[in-house]
């Protein structure tokens, strides 16, 4: 299939979900800009091993800096002509925001608002935005539907996203730009983040070492593989029209005692938990309804958790 080759600006391409986009981006002969300052929630060694594969395209230039740098961003816009923004770039993490919130509005708030005043000023209209299952916060109506309200975020972090998606919502009024926000629940696979749980207790039941387990167990998350996050960006990237927000999960839940046993399965080794409490911020359940995302952007989702799991625990014994 052919397809018309663009300029790409990926923030936060270095990142897990970024670095997958990347590559995908390149493997189709794109040209692609990343802007990623390296954040030290994690390794910048791991990092780079996530983008060592795009650093040897011609086609792919890493800008090492900050999405707070307005100067920095605007020698990127004016040196650079850019199609689509995907803006990723952020400060993850629901429990670290309670302790840093200052610095989670400023990257994800200020940040955000920097990338959308450069484009208005480049005048480059075409937006994905990084948003979160977070912002249904402790939301009683499952499955969660695009159009519940989201009002009630219970951490910082939710409510920076929360707040993106206003933000995108006001250029998109005011200057016409074409966003879709998307709702990412709970990613995982090959390069996860590290404080995420399935690479948490997968890489401590492959040390023996005790895993902690906050509540009871039954808290329950809708997992979503990586290759569905990339099919769902990339569909979102060729159906840019107005401003939507989309769900993007595999819409089935899985309770923290089943996601444990199914990692212990595949290892292959019983793990040992300590049980704590359960942690300021943490939603109980999250579970999408994606009927939306399957019609408008033809989203598919492929991967059920036992498989993913197991693709996540190769990758883990080979990295
Ligand atoms: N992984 C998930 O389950 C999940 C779920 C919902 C939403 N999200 C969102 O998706 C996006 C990507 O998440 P991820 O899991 O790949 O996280 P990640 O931490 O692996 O990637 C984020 C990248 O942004 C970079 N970054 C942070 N602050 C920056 C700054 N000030 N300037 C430039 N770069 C900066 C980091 O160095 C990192 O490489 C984030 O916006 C996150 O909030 C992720």
């Amino acid at each position: 299939m052919s397809h018309e080759i663009k300029n790409y600006l990926v923030t936060g391409g270095a990142g897990f979900i970024g670095s997958h986009l990347v590559d995908s981006l390149l493997s189709e002969g794109n040209n692609v800009i990343t802007i990623d300052n390296f954040d030290e929630f994690y390794s910048k060694e791991v990092k780079l091993s996530n983008i060592a594969s795009a650093l040897t395209f011609d086609t792919f230039q890493l800008i090492e800096g900050d999405i707070r740098d307005k100067d920095l961003l605007d020698d990127l816009f004016s040196n650079n002509h850019i199609d689509v923004v995907i803006h990723l770039a952020a400060k993850a993490g629901v429990r670290p925001s309670i302790e840093n919130t200052v610095e989670y509005y400023d990257v994800n708030i200020n940040g955000t608002l920097n990338i959308l005043e450069a484009m208005k000023k480049f005048d480059v209209k075409n937006l994905i935005f990084a948003s979160s299952s977070s912002v249904y916060g402790n939301n009683k109506k499952v499955p969660f539907s695009e159009s519940d309200i989201v009002d009630y975020p219970i951490s910082p972090y939710a409510a920076t996203k929360k707040s993106g998606e206003l933000l995108c919502h006001t250029y998109h009024h005011l200057y016409d730009f074409k966003i879709n926000c998307l709702r990412f629940f709970t990613v995982y696979g090959p390069r996860q983040r590290p404080d995420l749980a399935i690479h948490k207790f997968s890489k401590m039941i492959l040390n023996d070492e005790t895993i902690p387990m906050f509540g009871d167990g039954t808290t329950k998350r809708d997992y979503t593989y990586i290759d569905d996050i990339i099919q769902g960006i990339k569909l979102a990237i060729k159906n840019l029209n107005g401003y939507e927000v989309f769900n993007l999960g595999e819409s089935r839940t899985i309770m923290l005692k089943e996601l444990i046993t199914l990692i212990e399965k595949e290892i292959g080794k019983k793990a040992n938990i300590e049980k704590l409490p359960l942690q300021p911020g943490d939603v109980e359940q999250t579970y999408a309804d994606v009927s939306k995302a399957k019609e408008l952007l033809n989203y598919d989702p492929q991967y059920e958790i036992e498989e993913g799991i197991k693709n996540f625990i190769e990758w883990l014994k080979k990295s």
